[in-house]
This record gives structure tokens, C-alpha cells and sequence, in this order.
């Protein structure tokens, strides 16, 4: 096994971007190195440690769309520009797609900014992507304005963006699997590719299995190493480490995960039912 990147590196915060109510980005000033669907761990010294999938990595910053939900990222929304985490990764499998290839993106919460760092890639291969962002309410879409601003681009001008939210505030009334379902009705899809809430992204994996589409999915665990040795972020059914043969994983993979769309665990390893 090669293992790279385990010790953190100390990196400065250049800027903190409000998203969302509950979503800031950081811009990290240093260029791991990551691809889209991978993730890093961010370390607060005397706090903890917890892994984020990456939003970017252009080369020269990092940028990892946070939302405040436990005691970490509230820390992590207290910081400012100026001030020093520890950064260890990347980690895991990443997205991939073929040259040309007609692709559906369904986000769900934080799940649009991976997508959105693959979406710059699969246009650049002259994909069209049909790219699905879902919250509960308008104010919580996350990164629908650039993911417009790269559709607008030259070369992405066949691409779509999509919107569903559950109050009907914005787009699509209800869920954003239904606006899946409606696309791969209609059009053919070579891969659908879907980050965000478990049953999210079961139902599209269900949806993907009957319909044959292909698909790679974001498996999130609860990780700890990050490189396979400590064996928290396991799944059942294969037992495979998700920081090793994941987060992405194909759907042929998926399918077998005893647990997918029913249960995860805790840092413990105790199971809690989604
Ligand atoms: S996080 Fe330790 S084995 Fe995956």
C-alpha cells in the first residue's frame, strides 16, 4: 500500500466565503494536489480532526465548503482569514468520466461543490452535463450561481442546471430525484453521478440499477486514518475501507453494501439507521 500525505501540513486560511446560511468555503493557500470526489482531513490542534471532500483544487488553493452542524465546523466557521489548520490528504477514489460523454449530477446539500469541481473537468472532456442541486429551501442551494456561470462558458453551453427544492421556493416543487427521473426518461445518460444525503442518493442508485445507467457514487463513512489502517470508515457486505475504495465507488460496488441507504456508524463503530 502507498501511503502519502499522513503527517498534516500547517496551512494558512486566505479566505472565508458565506455560501449559506450554514456553508462557508475556505480557500486554503496550498494545492494538494486533489481531484474531484476526494477528500482531506483538517485538523484544529487541541479539538479534533475530521475529513471534508474537496471543492477545488486549482493548482495553487484548496477549497473546502464546510457547513456548521457539530462542534468541529462550528469551530471551523469561527476562523478567519489569516488563521492556520493542519491539512493532511488527499484520500480516497475520484470521479471519472470518458471524452464526449452526455453525464447527470445529482447534489444534495454540500454535495454540489465536488460536483462542481468534476463538473470543470467533464466539460473541459466535452461532456454535457445535466447537473440537479437540491436543498429544503431556495437561501440553502449551494454553488447554483457557478455552476450557472460555468455552463455559460463557451465550451459548456449544452449543459443544464436544474434545481429542486422541497418548499417549491426555487425550481422543481419536491425532491431532486424526481427531476433525475424525468431527464433519464427522456434523454440517454451514460453515467449518473451523485454526493449528498444517503437515501439521496440511494433512491439514484436504485434509479440507476433499473433504468442501466451507470453510476458513481459518494459512500461516506465515518473516517479517522484516512489511508486504511484503522478500520472505522468499513462497509458491510464487502468490508471494504470507504477511505481506500472510496468515497466514490461504482455502482456495481455499491450494490453490494449491506448497508447502503440503511445504515451507517458512529466513531464507535455502533450502527445508526438513516
Ligand atoms: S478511515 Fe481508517 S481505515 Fe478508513
Amino acid at each position: 500500500m502507498k501511503i502519502v500525505n499522513t503527517l498534516p501540513r500547517a496551512v494558512t486560511i486566505k479566505e472565508v466565503r458565506v455560501e449559506t446560511e450554514q456553508v462557508k468555503t475556505f480557500v486554503l493557500d496550498i494545492s494538494v494536489g486533489a481531484k474531484p470526489g476526494q477528500f482531506v482531513n483538517v485538523w484544529i490542534p487541541g479539538l479534533d480532526e475530521k475529513p471534508f471532500s474537496v471543492a477545488m483544487d486549482n493548482g495553487s488553493e484548496l477549497h473546502l465548503a464546510i457547513a456548521a452542524v457539530g462542534p468541529f465546523s462550528n469551530k471551523m466557521h469561527e476562523l478567519k482569514a489569516g488563521d492556520r489548520v493542519g491539512v493532511r490528504g488527499p484520500f480516497g477514489t475520484r470521479f471519472t468520466c470518458k471524452e464526449g460523454e452526455h453525464l447527470a449530477f445529482l447534489a444534495g446539500g454540500y454535495g454540489a461543490a465536488p460536483l462542481y469541481f468534476f463538473a470543470h473537468e467533464a466539460v473541459a472532456k466535452a461532456c454535457t452535463v445535466e447537473f440537479i442541486v437540491g436543498a429544503r429551501r431556495k437561501d440553502l442551494l449551494l454553488f447554483t450561481d457557478r455552476i450557472e456561470k460555468l455552463f455559460s462558458t463557451s465550451s459548456a453551453l449544452r449543459s443544464s442546471l436544474h434545481v429542486a427544492t422541497n418548499d417549491g421556493s426555487a425550481g422543481h416543487k419536491g425532491f431532486n430525484t424526481e427531476v433525475l427521473e424525468e431527464i433519464v426518461g427522456k434523454e440517454k445518460i451514460s453515467c449518473i453521478y451523485t454526493v449528498g444525503p444517503e437515501i439521496m442518493m440511494f433512491k439514484a442508485m436504485k434509479l440507476a440499477q433499473a433504468k442501466g445507467i451507470d453510476a458513481q457514487i459518494s459512500v461516506e463513512r465515518y473516517m479517522k486514518c484516512g489511508f486504511g489502517i484503522c478500520g472505522n470508515c468499513c462497509v458491510d457486505g464487502l468490508g471494504v475501507p470507504t477511505c481506500i475504495e472510496g468515497p466514490v465507488m461504482p455502482l456495481k460496488k455499491v450494490l453490494k453494501l449491506r448497508d447502503f441507504g440503511s445504515y451507517h456508524r458512529d466513531k464507535l463503530g455502533k450502527k445508526i439507521a438513516f
